[in-house]
């Protein structure tokens, strides 16, 4: 029975098509250079290029914008158009577009075969740049090679005070590896011109967290352990790592999720509200989060690690490796040591090949001091669920009296507010992650990307987990494919009195 919140004709001063204006409004950037390091690789094939082409659609990028290919094939900027236009034609199947739009944005296109460890193309890709606009790298490379790429960059004088270097992760496998990384990029860029990617921050949903917390009064008051008693994220996938064993197998679920996506989800939601909206005002209470964490008891997590079903392979043949011990589940129970948060646990877990792809951060109240209906009425509770992917939206659960006579019997319902519904076709002009995060970087707004230092935080906290499964030599507990993921991670919720949520769409 749900109580639709969803448009103009339930509040005189909410109305839909001003929602729908301000998603679809579009504030041109600057004029820019960007070169795409890794031009021909996955991530430009399938999620950058597709990205920009929507953006110019969408009339956000300047006409004389340049967009520069940079890989080690050899080949010539037709060449690369083509693959551009290849790459659209498959990954972007939705962008309506005109077939005007695709030449021009192809116009913009050049390419330069460089070579990060040699000396070839660099001086040809100088003589591409114009001084006085934007200048963005963006490293859609291994981190083997963000060194030398600022190295190169450097060395031919191609770094100016208006250049930015956008890096992607894994940052790092460890603190170590992170701290090295970061050093090598501080050689040559200030922090001020880093932009880590984190593409979850970029989800539009994400940010509504943000919104939400920040943006109403209602929530903000009771967003603390006196009245919370849990929180659960929930970041399930049905995907398996056929494909990318070779990089998953080294990495597992803590480093690829974890370390990362899941732990900017448990900061937004834990941060104390920063002073403004402001890159380092809302990054410096992240960090705060960060370092607020107790370490994690190894009773309190469990790592899984998908079985063969009938149609599927198992984790261990998609990776090629038999004896495998890396998780492609992690569920953990974790607390945030300060004032606001002391005594609530806040359970998290991520997965591959589960029951069904879902991403929730649920916020369990707890239930009221005393019960004015008696026992029969049952205990209930208030649940705020932020659904992140897919049915993006915001539902609370809202106790109401079962209507019809027969007493006072309660019941829960929710009170839903479905982004698709609200702003009905728009919603789906609605930028994804890559397309904001990259516009972003020309507009010169950090806001959404990870700093230095946040990243070190993230891995200082994770290093001692993963070091003490290797120490122990701990195994992951199979769990069938489509499950809810191993039986482990319910009791994990169970020994404290509560339960996971269902994993469904
Ligand atoms: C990536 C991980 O960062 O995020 C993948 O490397 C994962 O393993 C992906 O599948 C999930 O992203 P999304 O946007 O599909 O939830």
């Amino acid at each position: 029975m749900p109580l639709a919140l969803t448009n103009a004709e339930n509040s005189a001063d909410f109305d839909t098509k001003d929602i729908i204006a301000m998603v679809s409004r579009v504030i041109p950037v600057d004029p820019f250079d960007l070169v795409i390091f890794g031009g021909t690789g996955d991530l430009a094939r399938r999620k950058i290029l597709p990205g920009l082409f929507r953006r110019w659609c969408a009339g956000q990028m300047p006409s004389d914008a340049r967009i520069i290919g940079a890989a080690r094939s050899r080949m010539d900027a037709a060449g690369y158009r083509a693959a551009v236009k290849e790459a659209i034609a498959q990954f972007g199947k939705d962008i309506r577009a005109e077939a005007e739009q695709l030449d021009g944005f192809l116009s913009r296109i050049s390419y330069v075969t460089t070579d990060a460890r040699g000396e070839g193309g660099w001086p040809e890709l100088g003589a591409q740049l114009r001084d006085g606009v934007v200048r963005a790298f963006y490293f859609s490379v291994g981190p083997g090679l963000f060194g030398d790429l600022a190295e190169r960059l450097h060395q031919f004088g191609l770094i100016t005070d208006a250049s930015r270097v956008v890096v992607e992760k894994p940052f790092g496998r460890d603190l170590a590896s992170a701290k090295a990384l970061n050093a090598e990029l501080a050689k040559h860029f200030r922090e001020d011109q880093i932009y880590r990617i984190d593409h979850y921050l970029g989800k539009e949903t994400v940010q509504n967290l943000m919104a939400v917390r920040f943006g109403n009064m209602l929530f903000e008051p009771l967003w603390n352990a006196q009245y919370v008693d849990h929180i659960q994220i929930t970041v399930a996938e049905t995907v398996g790592v056929d494909g990318r064993g070779g990089y998953y197998d080294k990495s597992g679920a803590m480093r690829d999720m974890v370390q990362n996506h899941l732990m900017q989800l448990l900061c937004l939601i834990a941060m104390e509200p920063p002073s403004k909206f402001d890159p380092d005002a809302v990054r410096d209470e992240k960090l705060k989060v960060i370092r607020a964490l107790e370490p994690v008891d190894y009773h309190q997590i469990v790592r899984g690690q998908y079985d063969a079903s009938s149609e599927q392979p198992s984790y261990r043949e998609h990776a090629e490796n038999p004896r495998s011990t890396t998780e492609s589940y992690v569920a953990m129970k974790v607390h945030v040591s300060n004032w606001r948060w002391a005594g609530t646990p806040f359970y998290l877990r991520t997965g591959k090949r589960l029951r069904a792809r879902t991403s929730e951060i649920a916020v369990v109240f707890k239930e009221t001091p005393h019960s004015i209906f008696g026992d029969e009425a049952g205990g209930h509770r208030n649940i705020l669920t932020i659904r992140l992917q897919p049915n993006e939206g915001i539902t609370l659960g809202v106790t109401i009296k079962e209507p019809g006579p027969g007493g006072m019997r309660l019941v829960d319902v929710p009170l839903d507010m479905s982004f698709a519904e609200a702003l009905g076709p728009d919603a789906e002009d609605v930028p994804d992650a890559y397309e904001r995060l990259i516009m972003d970087v020309i507009r010169g707004n950090q806001t959404l990307f990870m700093r230095g230092d946040e990243v070190e935080a993230a891995w200082a906290w994770t290093d001692p987990i993963i070091q003490g499964w290797e120490k122990r030599g701990e195994v992951p507990k199979p769990y069938d494919s489509g499950s809810a993921g191993p039986d482990d991670a319910l009791m994990l919720l169970h020994r404290d009195g509560r339960r996971w949520r269902d994993i469904r769409t």
